[in-house]
């Protein structure tokens, strides 16, 4: 069974209907033709298109379609197994999910599970519909991780990958014991696609995340995952500097030095960390 939903506007528990999902105080939401359901009410959008644009999410799809960050997807599946391998049916959500490859890598690696996509982009959320899976319990939604529309106490896995964090709405989905995993930059993430932008490169700050950890949240685990990217071609390049920040701040003139590039060697630095929730009660 998918996972049971939240209204968002009235927060009763959400019926699914033959064309999308009702609550008891008849707020309604269709199911879009390509599968998902749109969650995020109009009035709590920020901008008539939150999030990701769909030039980025297509140029997000044709890079990890290269499966060159096969390496931070294995670790991200062997930590989830670790955390769920006593539950039956886990509850897994992927806040912030982009463009679903790493969701529905977890979805296929843990056929049992029922796992959550969503993202505040409707083109994300669109081409997530598209990836294929044998998951039968994989649901995709439109909605903010500032209120995420699943119940309290639900929830064996947050997954969070360069994504947003709430921890007020996280420590309310998750289960005592439940487990948030983020997938974030280390200190040399990307350093010579960065070395070819910038004159002057800084290491990012390492465990940044970890200074901000509310009460109830506490630190198990923390992997370091690397690996040397042979990035193929131009295409590919351009299609990886739009999956980061400096797409927004290079100058044409770095970006005409990028896009001479042919091939770029660079390297995969990313951390894991797998924190713990455990309510004061509980503890
Ligand atoms: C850097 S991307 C990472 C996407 C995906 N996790 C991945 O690694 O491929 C960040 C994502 O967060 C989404 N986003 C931004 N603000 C959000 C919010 N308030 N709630 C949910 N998603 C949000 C963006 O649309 C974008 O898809
Ligand atoms: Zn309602």
């Amino acid at each position: 069974m998918p996972t049971p939903l939240r209204c968002p506007v009235c927060r009763q528990p959400l019926l699914r209907r033959d064309h999308g999902a009702a609550c008891a105080n008849r707020h309604s939401f269709d199911r879009a033709r390509q599968g998902y359901l749109n969650l995020l009410p109009s009035h709590k959008k920020r901008s008539a298109s939150p999030g990701d644009s769909i030039e980025m999410v297509q140029a997000r799809t044709r890079f990890l379609d290269t499966d060159l960050y096969n390496a931070p997807a294995t670790a991200l599946i062997e930590a989830i197994h670790a955390s769920v391998s006593d539950k039956n049916q886990p509850v897994i959500v992927d806040a912030g999910c982009g463009e679903g490859y790493y969701t529905t890598r977890i979805a296929d690696a843990l056929p049992k599970a029922s796992v959550t996509g969503f993202d505040i982009s409707k083109p994300a959320v669109v081409q997530c519909c598209r990836r294929k899976t044998d998951n039968a319990d994989l649901q995709w939604l439109v909605a903010s991780v500032a209120d995420i529309p699943l119940p309290d106490d639900s929830t064996d896995v947050l997954v969070s990958v360069f994504s947003r964090i709430d921890w007020n709405e996280f420590a309310r989905l998750l289960k005592p014991g439940g487990q948030v995993m983020v997938l974030g930059p280390g200190p040399d993430h990307l350093l010579e696609l960065r070395q070819t932008i910038y004159e002057d490169v800084r290491s990012y700050p390492e465990d940044k995340l970890l200074e901000t950890l509310p009460d109830g949240f506490e630190l198990t685990s923390k992997t370091t995952v690397t690996d040397t990217l042979n990035v193929p071609d131009c295409q590919t390049i351009m299609d990886l500097l739009a999956m980061t920040p400096h797409f927004w701040h290079i100058k044409p003139a770095q970006r005409d030095k990028l896009e001479a590039l042919q091939q770029l060697h660079c390297r995969l630095d990313m951390r894991l960390y797998v924190i713990t929730y455990q309510p004061a009660a509980s503890r």
